[in-house]
């Protein structure tokens, strides 16, 4: 599938896909962001992706944001549209059955904060800023960041972050949670594909089901979160992958996972 607005590549089981429009720092536009679901929707239909690695073109920028030019014309309901697919976007990362990385490679602000929030987890490089910077713009984050970032980092960050629109260090980030890690710059792609192999190494089903249990739990009660991670767990026995990682234990030998 060839995109207007994002490149996509395959190593193994790991796939990339590049936010691609570096002369407007990656800035999300309707195009990108509809072709961005229609990116993830399509690796989700080929099973033999495992992993997915999130990051931007250029040197300068993840995403600096939803495109401020498009944004400055619109109207109250093409604005609901917009929020509404950016929603939809990021609700179909965090449903998807693989995890997804989001390599921070510089700015990440706005939608592009917003979007690497949707992302499983964030590796930075040491060159990446993070922030919410709407309320500069007299809106709000839109595609989630209020709520993602809350949830990410605590209620009193987040606001700090949402109500100052500061711009923040990658170092910043990591300490309050954001980031998971900082990588030196030329290294990230490298370190992220390490992480991501390391991923596609365990059995597949068993990631799916971790990752879906992870994004479900959040949002109901600690019992219900368990008794969701109760059946979650329940339901792999009996898998392939179960019976091949069990085995391989006791056999002293590397497991061969199908995904099945
Ligand atoms: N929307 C649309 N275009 C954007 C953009 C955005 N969010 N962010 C950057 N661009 C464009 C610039 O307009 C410029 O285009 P031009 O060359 O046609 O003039 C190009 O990308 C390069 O950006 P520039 O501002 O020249 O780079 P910089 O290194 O001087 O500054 C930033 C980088 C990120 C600090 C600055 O671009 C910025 O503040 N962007 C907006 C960030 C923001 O408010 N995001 C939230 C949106 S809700």
């Amino acid at each position: 599938m060839t995109h207007e607005t994002l490149l996509t590549a395959r190593e193994g089981a790991v796939a990339t896909v590049t936010l691609n429009r570096p002369d407007k720092l990656n800035a999300l536009n309707l195009t990108l962001v509809r072709e961005l679901g229609e990116a993830i929707a399509a690796l989700e239909a080929d099973a033999s992706v495992q992993v997915l690695i999130l990051t931007g073109a250029g040197e300068k920028a993840f995403a600096a944001g939803a495109d401020i030019a498009a944004m400055a014309a619109m109207s109250t309901s093409e604005a609901k549209g917009f929020a509404d697919l950016g929603h939809a976007v990021g609700a179909r990362m965090e449903a998807a059955r693989f995890p997804i990385i989001a390599a921070v490679n510089g700015f990440a602000l706005g939608g592009g904060c917003e979007i690497a929030l949707a992302c499983d987890f964030i590796y930075a490089s040491e060159k990446a800023r993070f922030g919410q910077p709407e309320v500069s713009l007299g809106v709000i984050p839109g595609f989630g960041g209020t709520q993602r970032l809350a949830r990410r980092v605590g209620i009193g960050r987040a606001r700090e972050l949402c109500f100052t629109g500061a711009i923040i260090g990658a170092e910043e980030a990591r300490s309050i949670g954001l980031v998971n890690s900082v990588v030196p710059h030329g290294e990230l792609l490298g370190k992220v594909a390490e992480v991501a192999r390391l991923i596609a190494s365990r059995g597949p089903v068993a990631v799916a089901q971790c990752k879906r249990v992870l994004a479900r739990g959040a949002d109901v009660t600690l019992q219900v979160a368990n008794e969701l991670e109760a059946q979650a767990f329940a339901s792999l026995f009996g898998t392939r992958d179960q019976r091949e990682g069990m085995e391989a234990f006791l056999n002293k030998r590397p497991a061969a996972f199908t995904g099945q």
